[in-house]
């Protein structure tokens, strides 16, 4: 949420700090900005809009900014003040001297907004950050000291933070600070970067230091220099990143959603990788730190994640309560926070995330460790904050995901939960689940299938493109199937759906049914079919537009069902997994009929860093 990079050294900082930019657009897309220091002053170079709209400034200016070799970059999710270019960043003090980038929220910046106004500072934004740009530059006027002005500034702030200034009086410095918001910084040769994430870095060095909450980074072309929020040094551990630079391409399809959906097979193979072997051993599953002992007696699971990643969770309840009979609590992380949980050490608390940045689960971790609980975190970012906070990390090793609408993550997610409910299982000494294991190695044909005919399922998005309103309903271990298709369509088409257990609809939701509404009905074979299919025939009978995803070839759903999008046979245990990806790619076709931006879907982020 908001990406912040920042570049000093000998070369042009101009095509570092866009580059860099580009990489974290996953990370919002309304505004952006950079500040550079061309001949002695700072320049700011703002856009509302996409990316593309500040390149086309800095491509008519780009002789006069490509002689800056310091700056830094911003791109913007809204929280405070709507996505014009006042509000983008950086933002600047009355002297114009100074420029920030901001990513995460400043709480109290109505109070230090009072109060430097008072001292005569002049707002000229709706954000939040313009408050830590006017508080700097008027610790720096009493200090003359960049480090010292952010210090001193970092003391008043409350809330979350990563911040980088600069500052014209003092050429060739970044200093950049973070609290419970992601920074790292990147060492070159003569040279040194800050970015919000690896992807920014990359591309330039491989040599890298995550810095903690409150610590303060003050950056020259020669020397990084680290101290804590009470002026003490600190050394943090130098890494070598071990990602190497991706040229981030679409292979030929339309959107990087598209080629996320079709790359699902071999995320299955990955993940089943060296974990599942063969049906008759046992799942290997190293990541998991905790001792079998203490596995076998865990009475208590608690699961937190938002989004996509909580239907993932939700999946997962379902096989850890079936396989290993322990109960299991499933929350939005939002919700986990602001109550009084019962959480202990023989809880074992799982965090779900494919970024492993989101503020929520990582407020909800850090809540369950102070607890004593064990933290398994199942993340598609290894070297994320959330990552960092684990007793046990999964990857699940999905790859980069590029489009905003997570897809190929929920994937390795569900078949991580998948491993992890096996293995529990296998540790307790409970339930054979041999034909499981042997259904999830052929899960990635099945899956290619579906992909195969994925024209069928174009046609049914053609024909149910103009609704407005859109109805999942599904029971058992596929209801978080019908919220994550829901969510899906709702993500990047703006189509209101949602997503209901069958047995619902007929309390409330059934009210709204007419021949307007379509009713998608999640259909797998197993016990809860027949229930499903009284339910479709409960809203057939109010006119309702239905159509089915099953694997059952039974002809008579054909007069039932104005649609049948057909799935391969698969058990009832597994189908979450298999059912999700003609879902993926209906909410992808209509979204595509509709000309919607796919993979930068309006008011969405990929990454959530606040709260
Ligand atoms: C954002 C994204 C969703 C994602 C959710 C949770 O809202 O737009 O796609 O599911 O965050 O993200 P996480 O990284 O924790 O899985």
């Amino acid at each position: 949420m908001c990406g912040i990079v920042g570049y000093i050294g000998r070369n042009s900082a101009v095509d570092i700090l866009l580059d860099g930019l580009t990489s974290l657009e996953y990370r919002g897309y309304d505004s952006s900005g950079i500040a550079v220091n061309i001949d002695g002053k700072v320049q700011l170079y703002k856009a509302a809009g996409k990316l593309q709209n500040l390149k086309d400034i800095v491509e008519k200016n780009y002789a006069e900014i490509s002689k800056s070799t310091i700056g830094i970059g911003h791109i913007r999710w809204a929280t405070h003040g709507a996505p014009t270019v006042e509000n983008a960043h950086p933002h600047s003090c009355n002297c114009g001297k100074l420029a920030v980038v901001h990513n995460g929220i400043i709480e109290n910046f109505k109070e230090l907004k009072e109060k430097l106004e008072k001292q005569g500072c002049t707002f000229r934004s709706q954000t939040d950050t313009e408050t830590v740009a006017h508080l700097v530059a008027s610790k720096f006027s009493q200090t003359h000291d960049l480090t010292e002005a952010v210090r001193l500034a970092t003391k008043e702030i409350e809330g979350a933070y990563a911040l980088c200034v600069i500052h014209q009086d003092v050429k060739d410095t970044i200093v950049a600070t973070r609290r419970n918001a992601p920074l790292v910084v990147g060492f070159g040769d003569g040279e040194n970067f800050v970015a919000s994430d690896v992807p920014a870095l990359i591309q330039y060095t491989k040599k890298a230091m995550y810095l903690d909450d409150n610590q303060i980074v003050t950056l020259t072309p020669d020397s990084v220099k680290l101290i804590d929020i009470d002026n003490n040094p600190v050394v943090q551990k130098v890494e070598m990143l071990p990602w190497e630079p991706v040229a981030l391409s679409k292979m030929g399809y339309k959107h990087f959603m598209l080629k996320e959906i079709h790359e699902q097979p071999d995320v299955v193979r990955n993940v089943l990788s060296g974990k599942l072997r063969a049906i008759d051993e046992p799942i290997v599953l190293k990541e998991v730190t905790l001792d079998r002992e203490k596995l076998k007696d865990l009475n208590r699971i608690q699961i937190v994640a938002c989004g996509t990643s909580l239907h993932a969770a939700m999946v997962g309840k379902y096989l850890i309560e079936d396989f290993c009979g322990i109960s299991v609590d499933v929350e939005p992380s939002s919700e986990y926070i602001y109550r009084k949980t019962i959480t202990d050490k023989n809880t074992l608390v799982i965090g779900v995330s494919q970024s492993g940045e989101t503020a929520d689960t990582i407020t909800a971790v850090r809540q369950a460790k102070s607890k004593g609980s064990h933290i398994l975190i199942v993340t598609n970012r290894p070297d994320s904050t959330m990552a960092r906070e684990a007793d046990s990390l999964i990857p699940v090793n999905a790859g980069i995901e590029v489009s905003v609408a997570a897809t190929k993550s929920y994937m390795a997610q569900l078949i991580s939960f998948y491993l992890l409910a096996i293995y529990i299982a296998e540790v307790k000494g409970v339930n054979d689940l041999r034909d499981l294991k042997h259904e999830l190695i052929i899960l990635p044909q099945k899956i290619e299938k579906v992909l195969a005919h994925k024209e069928d399922i174009q046609q049914c998005a053609r024909k149910f493109s103009g609704s407005k309103d859109f109805i999942f309903i599904a029971r058992g271990i596929n209801f978080p199937t019908a919220l994550e298709g829901a969510l899906k369509l709702k993500e990047i088409s703006y189509i209101n759906a949602t997503g209901y257990t069958a047995g619902e609809l007929k309390h409330g939701p059934i009210a709204m049914l007419d021949e307007s509404m379509p009713v998608l009905s999640i259909l797998m074979s197993g016990k809860v079919y027949d229930k499903i299919l009284s339910n479709s025939e409960e809203a057939k009978a109010r006119n309702a537009r239905m159509i089915a995803l099953t694997d059952s070839t039974d002809p008579k759903l054909n007069e039932l069902f104005d649609c049948i999008i057909r799935v391969p046979e698969i058990s009832e245990i597994l189908s979450p997994a298999l059912a999700v990806v003609p879902l993926q790619l209906l909410a992808y076709y209509i979204a595509e009929f509709l000309g919607k931006d796919v993979d930068q879907p309006r008011n969405l982020a990929k990454s959530v860093t606040v709260e």
